[in-house]
């Protein structure tokens, strides 16, 4: 539950990873790799993109998780690949979607397979830099660039961190590659409480980066429920993000949308 009682903040909030911890498998995997040859399937220049530049790194990626899925989750079949691209044949494996980034003069994302993307377009990134990865996000240029360059320039093979990222949306599905945001009115039953658990970990021959995103996806009702708490620190949460951050996000006008419904409820 990445909420703060304190209120909305940027921050990196990276924390130290074991890489016994690295990949999660959880009930939803068989329907999630199925929803993922899916979009293979149908959508693959939404989902994957490539350059010459991430190959080698994709190859050194795919066999970490198959080495890390043998250590560590031994009912997780490794059935030999297909020929297709590295990060896909990874991507196949795991629940996580796959970022590599190489170094020339900065930082790129140079292969990722990302079935489940929230709200942007991987076409549009690849090749790109951190900083301009991250140009539509509010307050990141100012507040997170250079750390976030630092970090990378940083990171060494044995050391891993994760962090969580969280939004609310007003649909479940886990593929959503539209950039377009609104803000919808509705009741606590029509949004969703998305968490995006990232990872960074450095490959050791490569040096590149691997950045995972595990996505988990809950009704707001149900979380309601399970805690007395998350209403009114979402609702804070969502008072104390700023008007940049609210556009962004889509959710301008949702606090005060959610506070009629509970009222009336
Ligand atoms: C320490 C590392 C990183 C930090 C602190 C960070 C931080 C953030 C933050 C705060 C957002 C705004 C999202 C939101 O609040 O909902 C964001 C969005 C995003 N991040 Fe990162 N990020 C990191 C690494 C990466 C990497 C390695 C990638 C590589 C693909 C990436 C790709 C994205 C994308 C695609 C978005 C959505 C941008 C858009 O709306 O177009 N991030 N990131």
């Amino acid at each position: 539950m990445p909420l703060d009682a304190g209120g909305w903040r940027l921050a990196m909030g990276l924390r130290p990873l074991e890489l016994a911890a690295w990949l999660e498998i959880d009930e939803h995997y068989g329907e999630e790799i199925a929803l993922k040859t899916q979009l293979l399937d149908e959508s693959y220049d939404v989902v994957v993109a490539t350059e010459p530049e991430g190959d080698e790194a994709s190859l050194e990626l795919l066999a970490e998780i198959r080495e890390n899925l043998r250590a560590h989750h031994w009912g997780v079949a490794t059935p030999p690949h297909e020929r297709e691209h590295a990060i896909v044949a990874a991507s196949r494996l795991v629940q996580e979607d796959l970022c590599v980034l190489v170094r020339d003069d900065v930082w790129r994302l140079r292969a990722a397979c990302v079935c489940f993307p929230s709200r942007w377009n991987l076409a549009t990134k690849i090749g790109a830099t951190l900083d301009d990865i991250h140009r539509p996000v509010p307050g990141y240029d100012d507040e997170l660039a250079r750390p976030t360059n630092a970090f990378f320039d940083r990171l060494k093979p044995d050391r891993a961190f994760w962090r969580l990222n969280w939004t609310l949306l007003d649909s479940p599905a886990l593929y959503q590659p539209a950039v377009a945001r609104r803000s919808p009115g509705g009741k606590l039953e029509d949004w969703y409480f998305r968490v995006e658990r990232q990872t960074l970990r450095a490959l050791p021959r490569t040096n590149a980066v691997v950045f995972t995103i595990r996505t988990h996806v809950t009704s707001a009702a149900t979380l309601r429920e399970r805690d007395d708490t998350f209403v009114s620190t979402l609702l804070h949460s969502l008072d104390t993000a700023p008007a940049s951050v609210q556009s962004y996000k889509g959710w301008t006008g949702v606090a005060e949308q959610l506070r009629v419904a509970l009222d009336q409820g």
